[in-house]
């Protein structure tokens, strides 16, 4: 595929269509497995791009596939998911079509969103899973295989698990568990007519295993997404620069990636945005290696880097125990200030904070950690997978922390 000629900065949103770069090689395999009739569970650390592939893949689908992309973020009950995908199939007149006939009376099918969603938000009260069956029985009838793209399953599943606080409920791996096993097997049922794709923010393996249901992915194919090679983000750099007039001298590019360590396309364009945005206040469009790492350390890593990266430490609470938590922040710590977190330090901290079986605990925790890309084994110790996320961890925490092997004994 030729490149992009204009590509158009874009930080925080997803982004598709002018705003998606590369990803050639991962949406053709993404979207063989759909065409195939997988269930896929698209697995990638922070802000890599997994919402942007669905939403990419979704625009290519095109003839042979229908498409809905429902966004369960705001969803507290396995009710407000099906309302919600329900609700997704409005801008699609094929699908919604479908939806209309859900209705036990008739609805005029000019019908807005927000007069839609309140209409099934009323319709299926009561027995959500026949309520559900039977809307994904209708869209199911359509000629076209459907994929369904679910993003952010675990918020709900965690919602279902935890109250606000963190704290399991009582009743929650009972509720996961009932939304999971209703999903997977309208998958099994359905299959070949409807697809499911699911992700999310936070790892949705993590979530499962807290509460022992990691068996209600089996049927879902993993699709992981990595962060971009070195040389496709020095592209991606290249080619916003080349849109905004903005000159990358003297390997300029390579040296924005080296700094970064781990190219997650998200810090890729803020990187680049900042760049571009201290050259316009320099009234220059040059950019030297050396310009680019001092935007490193007096922007990214300074208070509006900290903005951006804070949903790293926020994310983190969602998916871990209240009392593993500061466990989790210390261990991120001691590797961000030592460069890497060895075993009897590790050891050392788990038994610090907590009481009874800390080698469990800090099993989990490393589990959580890793499966979520904040770390990853490197021999005998672990590391920072992102050399960003460790300095801005190090610039926000590390003041005040002593290394475990310099303390006193
Ligand atoms: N293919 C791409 N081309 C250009 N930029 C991208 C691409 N993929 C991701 N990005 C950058 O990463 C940001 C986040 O993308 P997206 O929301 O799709 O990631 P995500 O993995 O879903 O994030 P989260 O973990 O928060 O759910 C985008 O705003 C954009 O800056
Ligand atoms: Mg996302």
């Amino acid at each position: 595929m030729a490149e992009k000629r204009e590509l158009r900065q874009a930080v925080g949103n997803w982004v598709a269509g002018e705003t998606f770069f590369d990803r050639e090689s991962e949406l053709a395999a993404f979207m063989e497995l759909l065409e195939e009739g997988a269930n896929v569970l698209l697995v990638a650390a922070r802000r890599t791009g997994k919402t942007s592939l669905m939403r990419e893949a979704a625009l290519h689908l095109g003839e042979q596939m229908a498409s809905v992309f429902v966004d369960l973020e705001g969803s507290e009950t396995p009710e407000d998911a099906i309302v919600a995908i329900g609700a997704a199939t409005h801008s699609h007149q094929g699908l919604f079509r479908r939806t209309l006939e859900f209705f036990r009376n008739a609805v005029p099918p000019e019908l807005k969103l927000d007069e839609l969603t309140l209409r099934l938000r009323d319709e299926v009260r009561g027995d959500w899973r026949a309520k559900g069956d039977r809307l994904l029985a209708l869209l199911a009838r359509d000629e076209r295989p459907v994929v369904i793209f679910l993003d952010e399953v675990p918020i709900l599943v965690n919602r279902l698990v935890c109250d606000p606080r963190g704290e399991l409920r009582p009743e929650g791996r009972a509720a996961a568990d009932g939304f999971m096993s209703w999903l997977r097997s309208a998958a099994q049922r359905h299959q070949g007519k409807l697809r499911f794709v699911l992700s999310g923010s936070i790892g949705l393996g993590p979530v499962l295993r807290r509460v022992g249901l990691s068996a209600t992915l089996n049927g879902f194919t993993p699709f992981v997404l990595e962060p971009w090679p070195d040389d496709v983000a020095q592209r991606c750099l290249l080619a916003l620069a080349r849109n905004y007039g903005v000159d990358l001298a003297g390997g300029a590019a390579g040296a924005m990636t080296a700094r970064l360590g781990c190219c997650i396309p998200h810090h890729v364009q803020l990187f680049f945005s900042h760049v571009r945005d201290d050259a316009r206040r320099r009234a220059t469009h040059v950019v030297t290696p050396i310009d680019a790492d001092r935007v490193y350390d007096e922007r990214l890593l300074g208070n509006r880097g900290h903005a951006m990266l804070s949903h790293y430490e926020e994310r983190l609470r969602q998916v871990l125990d209240p009392s593993h938590r500061d466990l989790a922040a210390d261990l991120l710590t001691e590797a961000a200030v030592t460069g890497r977190l060895v075993s009897p330090a590790a050891i050392a901290l788990a038994a610090e904070h907590v009481a009874g079986d800390s080698g469990a605990a800090l099993d989990e925790v490393l589990g959580v950690l890793e499966h979520d890309g904040y770390i990853a084994r490197e021999g005998a110790s672990y590391v920072f997978v992102s050399k960003l996320v460790r300095d801005w961890w190090r610039a926000r925490f590390g003041f005040r922390w002593t290394p475990v092997v310099e303390r006193p004994r």
